[in-house]
């Protein structure tokens, strides 16, 4: 069933090019740019409040983050805590739940408390039949097909290529047709990091740090939260992302020689040059850099190590920045004899709030 890999996370992992071609196919006009989507046909909202968990919230961080950039007010808030705070709705709010398995009661619950105000849902799901899927107005699923390791990875890609099929149903874009052919290259993208990856290196050089530690800025500041979320669960060891403006406002004191910190760096635009400017930081305190960049800023020069990805439209970096991410969290966790496919204490669907 592991089809000859070790575990079915690396499976999984490996799986993502054919899984994202799936969740495009049939749903983007490659000429024009536009996106057509049945579950999204006549959606026109004011606002999109996105409600999910753990791996599902970053992805939402990322929808809300390409929503808002399209011109669509748009929020992501963690499930559990929508309930006790539920944001204000008005007529035109769309509430988003994005749900792997369709079955977390922390999200089912957020989207039930929408439906409670009269205010249209979206599933945005991977199991056909979920309760998520059955219960909410519309469903956008992003056909990864079966996840079975605990850690979410490939439809964690999947569900930000969701993201932008709904940013763009939702709005004109200039660059739109950018979007989409960038979207196009990305399972090759992806493939080619597959293919020849030093994320094993970097995990036997850093297997014993004490902490590890995830910056970036706008996406990457999702995908700063997801490195940090995966290397924590499967490899039992601490971790912590944030935004990289945020370093000096307290985590800078945690950072030493014993905490390699990897930054996140595509482009070279005022994005890239200030995370530069705070791994210069952290470089300066002694810390080990992992820089994972397209080669387009000069974040090399202060990096110990360097995770290349290949160059693409600022709004698709992330996924393959998070493809070495997760292959760095997978060597990691198979150096220390974890239980990568079970972790402790851990289950793939959290069905009680
Ligand atoms: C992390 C992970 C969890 C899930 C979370 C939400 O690797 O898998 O954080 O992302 O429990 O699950 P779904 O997406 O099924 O609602």
């Amino acid at each position: 069933a592991k089809s000859g890999y070790d575990h079915y996370m690396l499976k999984e992992i490996h799986e993502q090019p054919r899984a994202l071609r799936k969740c495009l196919r049939g749903r983007v006009d490659e000429l024009t740019g536009s996106v057509d989507v049945e579950a999204l046909k006549g959606l026109d909202p004011e606002s999109v409040q996105f409600v999910a968990c753990g791996t599902s919230y970053h992805a939402a961080l990322y929808g809300a983050q390409a929503l808002r950039e399209a011109g669509v007010h748009a929020q992501a808030f963690l499930a559990s805590e929508y309930a006790t705070s539920p944001a204000p709705v008005g007529d035109d709010t769309l509430v988003v739940g994005i749900t792997q398995s369709g079955e977390t009661a922390d999200t089912l619950s957020a989207l039930r408390e929408a439906e409670r105000r009269n205010v249209e849902t979206l599933a945005m799901t991977n199991v056909v039949g979920s309760t998520a899927a059955r219960e909410c107005d519309r469903t956008l699923f992003i056909r990864a097909g079966p996840e079975i390791g605990v850690a979410a990875t490939k439809t964690f890609s999947s569900q930000v290529v969701a993201c932008n099929l709904l940013a763009a149903a939702l709005t004109e874009r200039h660059d739109a047709r950018e979007i989409v052919e960038a979207l196009r290259d990305l399972p090759s993208q992806v493939q080619t990091i597959l293919d020849d990856s030093r994320a094993a290196q970097v995990a036997d050089r850093f297997v014993d740090s004490s902490g590890y530690f995830f910056v970036g800025r706008g996406y990457h500041h999702a995908v700063a939260l997801e490195g940090a979320l995966k290397l924590k669960e499967i490899s039992y060891k601490h971790a912590e992302g944030f935004p990289a403006g945020e370093l000096k406002h307290g985590p800078l004191a945690l950072v030493t020689d014993e905490t390699p910190v990897f930054a996140l760096v595509t482009g070279n635009g005022g994005k890239a040059t200030k995370t530069v400017g705070n791994v210069k930081e952290v470089e300066a305190r002694d810390a080990p850099v992992v820089a994972v960049t397209d080669g387009a800023s000069d974040v090399g020069r202060y990096a110990d190590a360097v995770l290349e990805i290949p160059e693409t439209h600022p709004r698709v970096a992330p996924v393959l920045a998070n493809v070495q991410l997760q292959l760095v969290a997978y060597y990691i966790a198979k150096q220390l004899g974890r239980s990568i496919d079970k972790p402790r204490n851990l289950a793939k669907s959290v069905t009680v709030e």
